[in-house]
């Protein structure tokens, strides 16, 4: 059975940056509030042409390169959002479009902030099993877009960003160990976007009492965050026949500083072992574990061999955690980079789309 390594990574987030500062001339909030309760001090604001699958085609194109890949050798593309551009197509084929993944089949996983666990999950397993050898794992979010600006006790929390991962099979021992994936729907409603699916499908009544926004109990979640965790990175330790103190690194969901806080007084580990970036980044719910990634790799806190824990927590509500030993690029078999693959991938939508209207013409619709 071969194993599924992580070989590539990358990270895009928007360029403009909203400060408490900046949130604080819209609605009645400080910057003192905002960092004692949550740490964090900015985020990261969609512009305009910024979308859900410009960040994650972005990122993806990174995370290829640093594995030495091209779009062509991508078997599958998960794309974990909470905040993608349609109901349908799929987030995650508009991206297979602009990287030119010619040959990838792509879905998307919805399963919030624990979104990328699960995904990471869902191709370690198809790579497992021997039906693929590369997958393309996205967590991508444009939350700016859901989040009601009047609304102190939520606007705060949330920015933009998308982070991928490249996984391979290799026959080498390591990469991804084990996996914990957990659900209680019972609380859903703590944590939602109660309109515009098919149970409130839009309306003017859901526009106008502002049920396309996210709704949040934040005490509940709070509650729940800080029970899980802990429990969460336990168990998937011990799955993998670790223990917590072997773990060189915890790389959690980016919510809030006091429950990674409150995680690690649980864990008994020193708050070192985990990767913080929130302050920066605010919460890009499932994009938020592989940006703290790669900003752990490019800090220098993660190398070849190194135990590490990925633990996340989201509406659902869902929770989870996945343990991989940490590998690093394979060897490459290509002589350029994915980034060449960038104005080719636009020329050969637009191909594809004047064939199909030439298709349609000569052939007629019937044929
Ligand atoms: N600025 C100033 N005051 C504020 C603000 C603000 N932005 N927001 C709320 N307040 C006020 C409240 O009105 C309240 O005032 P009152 O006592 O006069 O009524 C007071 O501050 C305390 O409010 P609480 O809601 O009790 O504040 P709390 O300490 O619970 O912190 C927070 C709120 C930060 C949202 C916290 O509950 C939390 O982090 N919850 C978890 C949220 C989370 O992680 N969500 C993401 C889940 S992942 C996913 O799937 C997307």
């Amino acid at each position: 059975m071969p194993y599924a390594h992580i070989t590539g990574w990358g990270m895009s987030v928007p360029q403009k940056v909203m400060t408490n500062d900046d949130l604080s001339k819209i609605i009645d909030t400080n910057d003192e509030w905002i960092r004692d309760r949550t740490g964090i001090r900015q985020r990261h604001i969609a512009s305009g042409t910024e979308t859900t699958s410009s960040l994650g085609t972005d990122a993806a194109f990174k995370a290829l390169k640093v594995a030495g890949l091209i779009p062509d050798d991508l078997d599958l593309i998960i794309c974990s959002t909470s905040t993608p551009e349609y109901i349908f197509p799929a987030t995650a084929c508009l991206i297979q479009d602009r990287l030119g993944a010619n040959k990838a089949g792509a879905f998307d996983l919805s399963a919030a902030c624990s979104g990328f666990i699960y995904a990471m999950n869902m191709g370690a397993q198809s790579i497992r099993s021997g039906s693929v050898k590369t997958v393309l794992v996205i967590g991508t979010e444009t939350l700016s877009r859901f989040v009601n600006w009047q609304d102190r006790s939520t606007c705060i929390l949330f920015g933009d960003g998308a982070g991928a991962f490249i996984l391979q099979a290799s026959e080498k021992p390591g990469g991804i160990q084990g996996a914990v994936m957990h659900s209680d729907g019972s609380g859903g409603d703590y944590l939602s976007i109660p309109a515009g699916g098919s149970a409130h499908p839009a309306s003017e009544i859901t526009i106008h009492t502002g049920m396309h926004f996210i709704h949040m109990d934040g005490k509940e979640v709070y509650r729940f965050a800080t029970r899980v965790m802990a429990h969460a990175t336990t168990e998937v330790a011990e799955k993998s026949g670790w223990k917590v103190e072997d773990l060189s690194l915890i790389i959690p969901h980016q919510a809030n500083s006091r429950i990674i806080d409150a995680a690690a007084r649980a864990l008994k580990l020193p708050l070192e072992k985990f990767m913080v970036n929130v302050d920066r980044y605010g919460n890009t719910s499932t994009a938020s574990i592989p940006i703290a990634t790669v900003e752990a790799i490019q800090n220098k806190r993660l190398k070849p061999g190194d135990k590490v824990v990925f633990v996340g927590f989201g509406a659902g509500l869902t929770w989870g955690a996945l343990a991989a030993e940490w590998s690093g690029p394979l060897p490459s078999e290509h002589y350029i980079t994915a980034e060449w693959y960038k104005p080719w991938a636009r020329v050969r939508s637009i191909l594809r789309r004047i064939l199909r209207i030439l298709d349609g013409i000569f052939f007629g619709r019937d044929a």
